[in-house]
């Protein structure tokens, strides 16, 4: 791991705790809000309304860009359509829709940021164009009934962290055309890969045996239960990797935002396994083309058609240069030695918190596993974490 860039997973929920009353809605601010009496939905907008996040976004040029080259360069998708901007935040991924020929913009956003959105719009001259909203996309009424096109960018660490993607179903459920409409992007996937962490998970993990010549293993119990997010090299990994959950945004529900995948990495080297890392993939396959020419609205290409390269992928794989979302890596307990072709399985079950959806815990299965023959397994150990994503 790269020791100064440790971003010890930031709640936005927890940013700030300061007392103060909200202008949102006529009652807080009517009554100043003690801190105790926010809710950590407060306390996510508000972390939205800061430049500086907004700032961090969109110098993330992967990020960005994959989002501005999907637009802009399938502007067949998007002349003379209705876009919903989920989330616009600045008013980003709006200004590229009208740039691509969109008729009608609609730009909802629930933090005040919105209003710097709103400045930014008029500088730009497209004000005619983009109408913006501010609410919670549960709560707010369109002036249309359907959209064609909906765009968001509501990717968390590990993926689902802040669990905005449910705030972008209740959004293509309410007013994406069911038989035309199109979502950008429009695949999710999940990934974990074993890495080589010795160092690393000493300064962080180890550390708490011995601290000053005092044991503190209840720290070190917590600090194993809390995955990073930092960016791991690419030298690191010494397994394969596996998929864990592959969402198809046009159809999933709110339901499959839970889920438990039974996984198996094979060892690619003899080397020991001090942790799993997760990343992440989103795919704009609307924009795809197939052999150059332009798909029909509303094709798709297989996800399971290997000659087709992905021409509007978002990753936030080791295997390329790191995004603020860098990775999100999960210690073992034990570190494992493995030799090369030796199995690491399990199962890997994400579920949002029930106290703040926000947060997600996350419970991994370690099975050491020597492989006898095609259908006999030798478990050589075996360990289970429940991890928590705060
Ligand atoms: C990750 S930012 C993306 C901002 C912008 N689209 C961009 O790409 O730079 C997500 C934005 O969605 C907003 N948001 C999240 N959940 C929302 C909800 N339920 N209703 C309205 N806005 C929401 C946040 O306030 C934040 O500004």
């Amino acid at each position: 791991m790269e020791k100064d860039s440790t971003t010890e997973c930031s709640n936005p929920d927890s940013a700030s705790s300061t007392t103060q009353a909200s202008a949102k809605t006529p009652s807080t601010a009517e009554k100043p809000l003690l801190s105790a009496e926010k809710t950590s939905s407060d306390y996510y907008f508000e972390s939205y309304s800061h430049f500086g996040i907004h700032e961090e976004m969109l110098k993330d040029a992967h990020r960005t860009g994959t989002y501005r080259d999907s637009i802009l360069q399938n502007k067949h998708l998007f002349q003379g359509k209705v876009v919903l901007d989920v989330g616009c935040g600045t008013g980003i991924l709006s200004m590229f829709a009208v740039q691509a020929g969109a008729a009608k913009v609609y730009a909802v956003d629930s933090s005040d940021i919105i209003d710097f959105a709103r400045s930014i719009i008029e500088e730009n001259g497209l004000s005619e164009k983009i109408e913006l909203i501010k609410g919670k996309v549960e709560e707010i009424d369109l002036p249309v009934e359907k959209v064609d096109i909906l765009i968001s960018e509501w990717m968390g660490y590990c993926l689902l962290y802040e669990n905005m993607l449910e705030t972008v179903l209740v959004a293509r459920d309410r007013w994406l055309d069911k038989t035309t409409g199109i979502m950008l992007p429009d695949w999710a996937s999940l990934y974990i890969v074993g890495i080589e962490d010795f160092e690393y998970r000493a300064s962080k993990i180890d550390f708490w045996d011995n601290v000053y010549g005092f044991k503190m293993s209840c720290l070190k119990r917590e600090a194993l239960a809390e995955p990073l997010v930092d960016v791991c090299d690419a030298e690191q990994t010494m397994t394969s990797s596996a998929c864990v959950c592959e969402l198809d945004l046009l159809s999933i529900t709110k339901e499959d935002l839970a889920f438990t995948s039974q996984y198996e990495i094979t060892a690619e080297r003899d080397d020991t396994i001090h942790a799993l890392v997760a990343f992440f993939d989103t795919d704009f396959s609307f924009g795809q083309k197939r052999s150059g020419n332009p798909l029909k609205t509303r094709s798709r290409i297989s996800r399971d058609d290997p000659t087709q390269p992905r021409q509007y992928r978002l990753t936030t794989s080791p295997w390329t240069k790191p995004t603020h979302w860098k990775q999100t890596v999960f210690y073992l307990p034990n570190p494992c030695d493995l030799k090369q072709g030796e199995i690491m399985q399990g199962t890997f079950a994400l579920k949002p918190n029930d106290k703040n959806p926000r947060e997600m815990d996350i419970d991994i299965v370690f099975r050491h596993t020597r492989r006898l023959s095609d259908d006999t397994d030798e478990t050589l150990s075996s360990q289970t974490v429940p991890y928590k994503l705060r």
